[in-house]
């Protein structure tokens, strides 16, 4: 089996080095690794400093071998990709929302907006057409939580960054959820996920995961 992430050494301290975060770890192909630990342990943090959206103190990252720092930052963005724990939504349709990362420069040459594929998640994720013409900005926790991961599926990442997916979901929404990531996974074997959640439902629902435990660590050293 393959690595697709692997972080060491990954340090991050906090108020002034009163406090800090220190995670190693890897992900295989095919793999979901699911991150736990208490409120404040730093799951958030770790996930970013994965996306490259702030920087680690110190530690190492490497994406299929290469670290970090020979890859383009845009590039590494898009494919280790990070969904937030609370959906960004931007003023618009969810239409425009979902069209947003491919008016990027960055992305326009490389990728097209899918509608068709967009419709399928959002059968697929029990949300109606229609939603399409809706302003984001009425969109409930729940649904908005769905346009973001559908927003995250279309720009074709290699790893998906999932901050507590389903925390706004009912049951039934959070086992199609589920379903979707188990699908994402199977279709490309270079797949892989690393998942915040508190939800014990959720694991029993994946075929296949590992556990990373985080927590804050007192001191400097
Ligand atoms: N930009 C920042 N400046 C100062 N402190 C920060 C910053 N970002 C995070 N922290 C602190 O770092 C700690 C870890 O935060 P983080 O959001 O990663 O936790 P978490 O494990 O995701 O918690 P939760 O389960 O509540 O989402 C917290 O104590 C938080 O207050
Ligand atoms: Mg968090």
């Amino acid at each position: 089996m393959s690595r697709v992430l692997e972080f060491q050494d990954i340090r991050k301290s906090f108020d002034q080095g009163a406090h800090y975060l220190s995670a190693s770890g890897y992900v295989d192909q095919g793999e979901v690794l699911l991150i736990r630990g208490p409120s404040g342990a730093g799951k958030s943090t770790l996930l970013k400093i994965l996306a490259r959206l702030i920087r680690p103190d110190q530690g190492m990252i490497y994406w299929e071998g290469q670290p970090y720092r020979a890859v383009d930052p845009a590039l590494w963005r898009r494919k280790i990709h990070y969904v937030p724990q609370k959906a960004v939504m931007f003023e618009g349709t969810v239409l425009s929302n979902l069209q947003t990362p491919f008016r990027l420069s960055s992305m326009s040459d490389e990728l097209r907006f899918d509608q068709e594929a967009a419709l399928k998640y959002m059968e697929l994720l029990g949300l109606h057409p229609d939603m399409l013409e809706q302003q984001a900005g009425t969109l409930s926790g729940g649904e908005s939580a769905r346009v973001a991961l559908i927003r995250a599926l279309l720009i074709q990442p290699q790893v998906l960054l999932l901050d507590e997916p389903t925390a706004s979901l009912d049951d039934e929404r959070r086992d199609l959820l589920l379903q979707v990531l188990v699908q994402w996974l199977k279709e490309d074997d270079k797949r892989a996920i690393l998942m915040v959640s508190h939800n014990a439902e959720d694991i029993k629902s994946l075929p296949f995961y590992r556990v990373l435990e985080v927590s804050m660590h007192k001191g400097a050293e």
